[in-house]
């Protein structure tokens, strides 16, 4: 048995257990490799301060076997990096800080890579150039998977070509893969669907495995700000971690790695910390042993320290959130929430909310929970995500829905839950679902209940608003007959009458036409969603089909829509 010990590579272990890393089946497999590279290529231009134009191509070549080419116009990756980024598991620029990202784990492209080489034994094709007068690199490599290490194969330089790039810079990967193509739920175009409502500052050309060439238009032109990168909180790290720092701290003493090696810690706190223990801000770092550190720790739990800053979150905002949800969603209502801030074991989030409801939305369905992280759409694994179980456990009859027992509402309603994070707690490898931390699925549930009670509102309102114009419609039919019968008895003005019963009858159904201003049907519920910049009530409904089973249904045609709000007049981006 001894002589069969032996170390296991980090990628033999992925390679074998490819299912942790969302690679159980060529169609998922074949989404994974496309999020992993688009999440990839999001990231980069963010980071590079570019306004992302993402372009995706499905190849297929024969029954199973697909090629995809995935290419950015981010700032490009440098030469002596590229073999590492692409040939190794566990290398990457974000895993070892805490700053808001799509990507954390420095597994998901190589992982691609290596599914591809696996599956075809085909290696992975990377160009990338770094500017415009800079020459692009063709690297062709292959993952060793028993050292995972990178084999070059070929590297090829191509001075000054900027055919692939437009702006001069890129990056553009190829990988060769077994894959199944259907579209649908789960299926790439819904993915990049919804990246596009995350996203909406990113432009995405996306030619399908049938040469079709769909185009995803940018609905803002501005970058999201660029989020700041964090230290840790000290109520958010345990004991080992603590112990691990203090081995690894480039500080001498402990003051100075309190107060440089985690947020919220000034010299004040620190002199607050380090009394508590036992020490001071002098105390050396290496007398400080697994007792000291034990005492250190005790004395963190004990002190009051102020939660982590929180400009280190860009969530969407709601007129961005609205912006992308009106591009591709066909309601009628929309509404949007932000919630403040929160932390979870010491991790600074945030929470937003956005639905949708009416319009053209399958009516006999379950409503669509759209589930997000840090811009990136989550496509599986959906009932063991605290998102989808925060709208479970939303009471939406209060709101005028339909909900059956332990489950989602059904009905005309889209919702979409996005969380951000310097650090995402997903529950794999695969970054599929979120884990259900108290903390997180609170302020799910609370910025659900906002745009429920919106949506209630607006329901009530809606109701009544038919229930009285239907009143109207039947004083209206009697008050001729009833002005002629008077004029016959007593003699009165018939015109003069029909006026005066007209407008009692208006007076009296007013609530029928008062959300109804000279823009259409605003509906201004004395100022309630009127006046809200978080509400937006679509007009011309009866320009929009109903959707089909896709939740976005390409194939329907695409109108101008009014909506009620002079200042969110909106129309829908044309394909
Ligand atoms: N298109 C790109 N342009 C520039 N840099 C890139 C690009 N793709 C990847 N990188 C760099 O390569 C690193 C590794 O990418 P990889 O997808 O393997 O891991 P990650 O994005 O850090 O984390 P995750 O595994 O969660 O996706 C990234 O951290 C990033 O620095
Ligand atoms: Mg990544």
């Amino acid at each position: 048995m001894a002589a069969g010990q032996r170390d296991i590579s980090v990628s033999e272990f992925f390679a074998k257990n490819r299912h942790l890393l969302g690679f159980d089946n060529p169609r998922k497999a074949m989404l994974t490799a496309i999020k992993e590279a688009v999440d990839n290529a999001l990231d980069a231009c963010e980071e590079g301060g570019i306004l992302p134009h993402i372009y995706v191509r499905v190849l297929q070549i024969n029954e199973s076997r697909f090629k995809l080419t995935i290419r950015d116009n981010g700032p490009g990756i440098v030469r002596a990096q590229i073999e590492n980024i692409f040939g190794k598991l566990l290398y990457g620029s974000k895993f070892h800080r805490l700053k808001m990202s799509r990507g954390q784990q420095g597994i998901g492209i190589s992982a691609a890579g290596m599914y591809g080489l696996m599956t075809t034994g085909k290696p992975v094709v990377i160009i990338s150039k770094i500017g415009k007068r800079k020459a692009a690199h063709e690297v062709v490599l292959k993952m060793d998977t028993s050292k995972n290490r990178p084999m070059v194969i070929s590297d090829t330089e191509h001075p000054e070509d900027d055919t692939l790039f437009e702006d001069g810079h890129g990056t553009q990967v190829t990988i060769e893969l077994e894959g199944k193509y259907q579209k649908g739920r789960q299926s790439i175009d819904e993915y990049l669907e919804q990246t596009a409502i995350a996203n909406p500052h990113a432009k995405i050309t996306y030619v399908t495995p049938t040469n079709e060439t769909l185009e995803f238009p940018r609905a803002i032109e501005e970058l999201p700000e660029e989020p700041k990168e964090i230290k840790p909180h000290p109520k958010g790290i345990e004991l080992g971690t603590l112990i691990q720092m203090i081995e690894r701290t480039e500080q001498r003493q402990l003051g100075g790695f309190l107060t440089k090696d985690f947020c919220r810690v000034g010299a004040t706190k620190a002199r607050e910390i380090t009394k508590g223990a036992g020490m001071t801000g002098q105390t050396w770092i290496k007398t400080v042993g697994h007792a000291e550190a034990e005492k250190l720790y005790d004395s963190i739990q004990r002190t009051r320290i102020i939660a982590p800053n929180t400009d280190c979150l860009v969530p969407i905002g709601s007129k961005a959130l609205l912006a992308g949800l009106l591009k591709e969603v066909k309601a009628e209502f929309f509404a949007a929430s932000t919630r403040p801030p929160n932390v979870y074991r010491g991790n600074p989030f945030q929470i937003e909310v956005a639905i949708g409801y009416g319009g053209g939305l399958g009516r006999d369905d379950n409503a669509k929970v759209l589930r997000f992280a840090n811009r990136v759409p989550l496509l599986y694994s959906q009932s063991s995500c605290c998102s989808f179980k925060a709208v479970a456990e939303t009471s939406w009859k209060n709101y005028g829905l339909t909900q059956p027992r332990n489950s989602i509402p059904s009905g005309p309603l889209v919702v979409m839950v996005h969380m951000v994070s310097v650090w995402v707690p997903f529950t794999s490898e695969s970054k599929e679902a979120i884990a259900d931390y108290d903390e997180i699925r609170k302020e799910m549930k609370l910025a659900l209940q906002e745009c429920g009670r919106k949506l209630g509102t607006y329901l009530r309102r809606r109701k009544r608003m038919a229930r009285e114009s239907e009143r109207r419609s039947v004083f209206e039919r009697y008050i001729g007959e009833i002005s002629r019968c008077c004029n016959s008895i007593v003699g009165a003005d018939i015109d003069k009458l029909y006026k005066a019963l007209m407008k009692q009858a208006k007076r009296r159904t007013d609530e029928a036409d008062s959300k109804l201003d000279d823009e259409g049907r605003v509906l201004d519920d004395n100022g309630r969603l009127g006046n809200d910049e978080d509400v937006i009530i679509v007009d011309d409904l009866q320009d929009i089909p109903e959707q089909e089973d896709t939740l976005f249904g390409k194939s329907a045609k695409k109108k101008k829509r009014k909506t009620t709000k002079k200042k969110t007049t909106r129309k829908r981006g044309k394909k």
